[in-house]
């Protein structure tokens, strides 16, 4: 084996269209500068998982990804230490449970001496982030795939089609952080409500579908107020799906109201980040920080950086 061996992978923001991409409909989604990286060491006994964030501290999670993940590389899980270090807030819903997945299989493999190939990449890393939710549409770990900041078009499926969404200009975002919340929560109990009655969530989710196409568009154009205005459509239509929170509604409101063109929540919801599209993100984010909120602000889909394959 190959040790000290590390991998690297980013996060993401969902821009438009999360939960709709369970359920088939496509999904828009950048990378973010700010990832994770895993470092595997040899150690005596059990595999153990060690992490600088707190919120990782108690949870199994991580050590049975990390076991699952080895044996599916053909490598023996135990006298392997991974050390985590994440710049990703968890559970805000910027995919840091996928780019642990990415991360650790990156670094597995290297440990391993092999270089895994992208689509097998990209299913063993939606298998892995099953363990932290249920129904995972994959996006996270497409995102968490990506180098660069640039957007992205995702369907599912197996392989998911993934492409590179080329914007006439950067997109300027404000990422206000709410409290954390569980995905899994989010998208178990949507997919309880879709069970009771299917008509009206798959009418919804056509909805989000065309909202999406439509910011797609004005992505692509650089048209910030349209993309804005998709941003305001989306949330509407996340209230509708019962995925969003007072906390996400207060967000957003607080965002607009500080002249964002538009505001939503981004990945699982229930809580957890809003994404706030400004022509002026950094004023935008000093009247949120007013409100003691954590902000982060960030230019994604340059036409440059778009690598998707
Ligand atoms: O909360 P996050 O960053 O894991 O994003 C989840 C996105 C969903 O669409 C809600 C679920 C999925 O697997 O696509």
């Amino acid at each position: 084996m190959n040790l000290p061996a590390r991998g690297r992978a980013a996060g993401k923001v969902i821009l438009l269209g999360e939960h709709a991409v369970v359920y088939g409909r496509p999904a828009l989604a950048a990378g973010l500068g700010l990832g994770l990286e895993v470092e595997v060491t040899a150690s005596g006994g059990v595999l153990r998982v060690e992490s600088d964030l707190a919120s990782l501290a108690d949870d199994p999670r991580p050590a049975a990804l990390a076991a699952e993940a080895a044996r599916a590389l053909g490598l023996e899980p135990g006298g392997l230490t991974l050390r985590i270090r994440s710049g990703l807030p968890a559970g805000a819903g910027l995919g840091s449970s996928a780019a642990l997945a990415i991360a650790v299989l990156r670094a597995l493999a290297a440990a391993a001496g092999r270089r895994l190939g992208r689509d097998e990449e990209l299913a063993l890393g939606r298998r892995l982030e099953a363990i932290f939710h249920g129904h995972p549409s994959g996006i996270d770990p497409a995102a968490a795939a990506e180098t660069g900041s640039g957007c992205i078009r995702f369907v599912r499926g197996e392989p998911p089609t993934v492409t590179a969404l080329p914007t006439a200009r950067p997109l300027p975002l404000v990422i206000a952080l709410g409290p954390p919340r569980s995905t899994g929560a989010a998208v178990g109990g949507l997919r309880a409500r879709w069970e009771a009655d299917r008509a009206r969530h798959e009418r919804l989710f056509d909805q989000v579908a065309a909202v999406v196409e439509a910011g797609a568009r004005a992505a692509e154009a650089g048209d910030l107020p349209a993309l804005g205005r998709a941003f305001d459509e989306n949330q509407a239509l996340l209230e509708a799906l019962g995925v969003s929170a007072p906390e996400v509604e207060a967000l957003t409101a607080a965002a607009r109201g500080a002249g964002a063109l538009g505001a939503k929540l981004t990945g699982g919801g229930a809580g957890g980040a809003v994404i706030a599209l400004a022509a002026e993100p950094e004023r935008v984010a000093a009247t949120l920080r007013t409100r003691q909120v954590e902000t982060i602000v960030v230019r994604v889909g340059t036409a440059e950086e778009g690598k998707a394959a």
